[in-house]
């Protein structure tokens, strides 16, 4: 039942995608029982985006840019190449990338609710889902979590 429900989820996300989310969430256990992308199944709330949008523009806006199309300096963080390159990544490798490099020059300086946040924007402006549940500022609780493609 549980698992016939996430296959639907996944599904809605696009039959190729669930091939790559099942194998990377897959984590080597071999189970594959544990696989969700953000682009099927909400992972943050509308107001943890907003919150990260104010985050952003103090401490990511000056580089990234107001509509995150970054430049060539900066990558971009909004798009079809930022979500092709991040769809079959974890929240986690996304989260804890963020914290340990970014705003470059000053990682980790952001609190942890601050880089939950400012993650939750970044997905929203991409179009992912969001829900009821707040995005966990634990990386670990993230590995589970792939991104996936949202369906425009
Ligand atoms: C001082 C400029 C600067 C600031 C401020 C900054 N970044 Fe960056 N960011 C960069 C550069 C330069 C890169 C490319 C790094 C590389 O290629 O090694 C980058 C790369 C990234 C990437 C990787 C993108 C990808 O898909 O490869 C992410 C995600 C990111 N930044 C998020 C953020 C967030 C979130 C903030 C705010 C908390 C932030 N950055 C603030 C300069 C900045």
């Amino acid at each position: 039942m549980k698992l016939q429900k996430k296959f639907k989820l996944t599904l809605f996300a696009g039959l190729g995608l669930m091939m790559g989310a099942l194998g990377f969430a897959d984590g080597g256990d071999g189970s594959g029982d544990d696989a969700l992308t953000a682009a099927a199944h909400p992972v943050f709330t509308a107001e943890q985006a907003e919150a990260g949008e104010v985050v952003y523009q103090q401490s990511c806006a000056a580089c990234h840019f107001g509509q995150l199309q970054g430049d060539d300096f900066a990558a971009a963080l909004a798009g079809g190449n930022f979500r092709n390159y991040w769809s079959s990544r974890t929240l986690e490798q996304f989260l804890d990338y963020v914290r340990t490099q970014m705003p470059l020059g000053q990682p980790g300086t952001l609190s942890d609710e601050a880089y939950a946040q400012v993650v939750a924007y970044i997905l929203d402006f991409n179009g992912y889902p969001a829900g009821e549940v707040e995005l966990s500022a634990d990386p670990a609780e993230l590995s589970h979590i792939v991104f996936g493609l949202p369906t425009e």
